[in-house]
């Protein structure tokens, strides 16, 4: 049997009053009893789907947070709003309104663009933290901030997960709850993503999101995974390093440096808009543990940066040809594990196979990870293709 749980509910009741029912069991049904009656005016559930319920102070009873959006009119010129998260604290049986925990000026936080709100202990300090799964339209980036609670009061948003929403798309996003899935103690967030895009694109499937402490990423587990001296390879464009390297550094990992991959060869699709062409991508280089040498090799420069062509599709050997949308050249990764220690290369998001071809190459042992089945496939036949 699961655990027992009472249930909340907002009830609009007569002109101008709220209140909050709570639905106890009283072994054959559920009882209710209006345990909170207030003014409108005072208890403004400006996003009801926001609202989430946890032990947010520790004390053993699940308090309520509501979302609000406080607009200051009157006096103020230009008028301003807030996001305001005010919680309401259980008594056993009624709840007694405790304030504001958070407060941030809009324009830093918008409730309009949290899809979902999700609470759970992600750090594991006995207070129940909050997750919103935050989307912007007008940002390339989709987020997920963890507000913390202190036991009488949430810390400013902190970043947890970002992403570019071309390679995760909060909209495909259909529901998220909580829960321990991974039965390893901590909380998670499965989330439902029903995407229908073109071919290979249309997906849907239950993503989890697990909590390794100060984040929602792979990057505690591939730590785990990693030997003293091995090293992490981020790639990533010029927006998502600024998040990465903090939450990496957080989980452990030794920033080492910037590297920078040129391609010559970039046909000059992106964000031009007058700026700048983006003709490279960055990674971020991380070492586990004590500073160790890297190996020699003769095979490329101590340059921190590298000058190589990106796949095409007219290229003449085939396993070189361009058959997935975000493919490395095999060489680039050659280089990088040239100088490289340690035997076993993973790759968890190996798309066509180009870091797998590239350590088979250079004697290593390789373990690719990807999400689509056809590109699976596409790795695996490049892979007999040499
Ligand atoms: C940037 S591409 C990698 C391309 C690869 N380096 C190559 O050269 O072919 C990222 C890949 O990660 C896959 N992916 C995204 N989310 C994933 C997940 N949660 N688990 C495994 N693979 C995932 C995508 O399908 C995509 O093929």
């Amino acid at each position: 049997m699961g655990q027992e749980k009472d249930l909340f509910a907002d009830y609009a009741g007569q002109v101008d009053e709220v209140s909050h029912l709570l639905f106890t069991k009283n072994g054959t049904g559920f009882d209710f009893n209006e345990a909170f009656l207030g003014r409108e005016a005072d208890l403004n559930v400006g996003f009801p789907g926001l609202t989430v319920s946890a032990d947010f102070t520790g004390d053993g009873l699940d308090e309520v947070a509501l979302f609000e959006e406080m607009l200051y009119t009157p006096n103020t010129v230009p008028h301003f709003s807030r996001s305001i998260i005010r919680i309401n604290r259980s008594r056993g049986d009624h709840f007694l309104p405790n304030g504001s925990w958070f407060s941030m000026a809009d324009s830093s936080l918008d409730f309009q663009h949290v899809d979902f709100s999700v609470a759970g202990d992600y750090n594991q300090d006995g207070y129940s933290d909050i997750a919103l799964f935050y989307n912007d339209p007008d940002t390339d980036l989709l987020t997920v901030y963890v507000l913390q609670s202190e036991g009488s009061g949430f810390s400013d948003p902190l970043v947890w997960y970002t992403c570019d929403r071309n390679d995760f798309n909060f909209t495909a996003l259909k529901f998220a709850c909580a829960g321990d899935f991974n039965g390893n103690g901590k909380p998670d967030i499965a989330v439902f993503y029903n995407y229908f895009g073109t071919t290979p694109d249309t997906r849907q499937s239950v993503f989890l999101f697990e909590s390794g402490g100060s984040s929602f990423s792979l990057l505690p587990h591939v730590y785990d995974a990693t030997k003293d001296t091995g090293r992490l390879y981020l790639v990533l464009d010029d927006r998502l390093i600024w998040h990465l390297k903090p939450i990496a550094e957080e989980i452990g990992w030794n920033y080492v440096q910037l590297l920078s991959w040129c391609k010559p060869n970039f046909s000059g699709k992106g964000r031009i808009n007058g700026d700048w062409n983006f003709m490279n991508e960055y990674i971020l280089l991380f070492r586990k543990g004590k500073r160790s040498m890297m190996l020699t090799s003769d095979l490329t420069t101590t340059h921190s940066w590298f000058k190589e062509t990106a796949p095409q599709t007219n290229f003449k050997k085939d396993y070189l040809k361009k058959v997935h949308p975000a493919q490395m050249p095999v060489n680039l990764i050659r280089r990088w594990i040239s100088r490289t220690p340690g035997q076993v290369i993973l790759d968890p998001f190996c798309g066509a196979g180009s870091v797998c071809i590239a350590a088979r190459d250079m004697g290593r042992d390789y373990i690719g990870i990807e999400l689509s089945e056809e590109y699976c496939k596409l790795a695996e036949e490049r892979l007999a293709l040499q």
